[in-house]
């Protein structure tokens, strides 16, 4: 009687403590048991932070690491060799699609960094250099440019042209690299070849917008027929294995082949080779 007392009890006080743990307020978590596991700790960037060795809450990225939208260009570095290796090597991103937009976002970064000295064909005739404020810019057809060392002088700069790295950012380096050679191309007569290459994306792009139908299976067997092959009936399933397709899976593969088995023999009007 005692113990059953106490159970009573026991199960009063638990129930109470659970009952009140939830409240009226509807925004208020009740009580927490645990908070550690509803509050981290929040650091500050440069705070001390014990649980480290070295004590500090700001952590270093893992060796290797590769801040997003950037490539890692160690090899690349600011020197001849590195020029001529990213001359030779270096290769826009395959993330870097030009596009209608991206070709005008290309032309007129191109006119604002660029433009004033290179001009806007690139033939060297930029606003410095007519005015004679600045000397010695190349026309783009007087060097042999790569998307590569395109992308080398902008980030470093040459000679007496500045790197515009803090200007341009890496993708955008490239679709202004972009712009450069299509000027060359134009400068040098290749221009042919530059409008096949716009022709030829914008056909990519309207194929993007195609979609084709996939033929039935009657349509299909229909094609075959009137190419003028004959009807082989060894080709279709034998019914006797029907028995061996045992899992569901299995049954409609088998269901499959035999439709397919049936377009084809009702394509040749074979009606009699289907044992179905
Ligand atoms: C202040 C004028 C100036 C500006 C602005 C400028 N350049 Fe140049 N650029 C030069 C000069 C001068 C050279 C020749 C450097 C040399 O070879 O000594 C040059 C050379 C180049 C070359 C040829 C390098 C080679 O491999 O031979 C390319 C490509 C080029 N610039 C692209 C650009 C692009 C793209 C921009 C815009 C982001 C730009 N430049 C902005 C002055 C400029």
């Amino acid at each position: 009687m005692l113990k059953k007392n106490i159970f009573t009890l026991l199960a009063m006080i638990t129930g109470g403590i659970l009952l009140s743990s939830c409240g009226n307020d509807k925004n208020s978590t009740g009580w927490e048991f645990m908070p550690d596991m509803y509050r981290g700790p929040a650091l500050e960037a440069y705070q001390p932070n014990s649980f480290f060795s070295d004590s500090l809450a700001s952590r270093k990225p893992v060796a290797g690491t590769i801040a997003r939208g950037f490539m890692s260009y160690e090899k690349f570095d600011n020197t001849t060799e590195g020029y001529e290796l990213a001359k030779a090597n270096m290769k826009a991103p395959a993330s870097i699609v030009m596009n209608e937009m991206e070709l005008e976002e290309a032309a007129k970064l191109y006119g604002i960094f660029c433009g004033h000295c290179h001009g806007t064909k690139g033939d060297g005739q930029g606003i410095l250099m007519t005015r004679e404020k600045f000397l010695g810019v190349p026309s783009y057809a007087e060097r042999e440019l790569t998307e590569g060392s395109i992308f080398h002088v902008i980030t470093y700069g040459k000679g007496n042209m500045g790197s515009h790295a803090a200007q341009l950012s890496p993708e955008e380096r490239w679709k202004v690299g972009h712009h450069v050679l299509k000027l060359r191309r134009e400068l040098t007569g290749e221009v042919e070849e530059a409008q096949a290459e716009e022709v030829v994306e914008e056909t990519s792009e309207t194929e993007n917008q195609t979609y084709y139908r996939i033929p039935s299976p009657d349509e299909m067997f229909g094609f075959i027929k009137e190419s003028g092959l004959a009807f082989n009936g060894e080709l279709l399933n034998d019914i006797a294995n029907s028995d061996s397709y045992t899992d569901p899976k299995m049954q409609a593969l088998n269901f499959g082949v035999y439709s397919a088995d049936l377009a084809y023999t009702a394509a040749y009007k074979e009606f009699n080779e289907t044992n179905y």
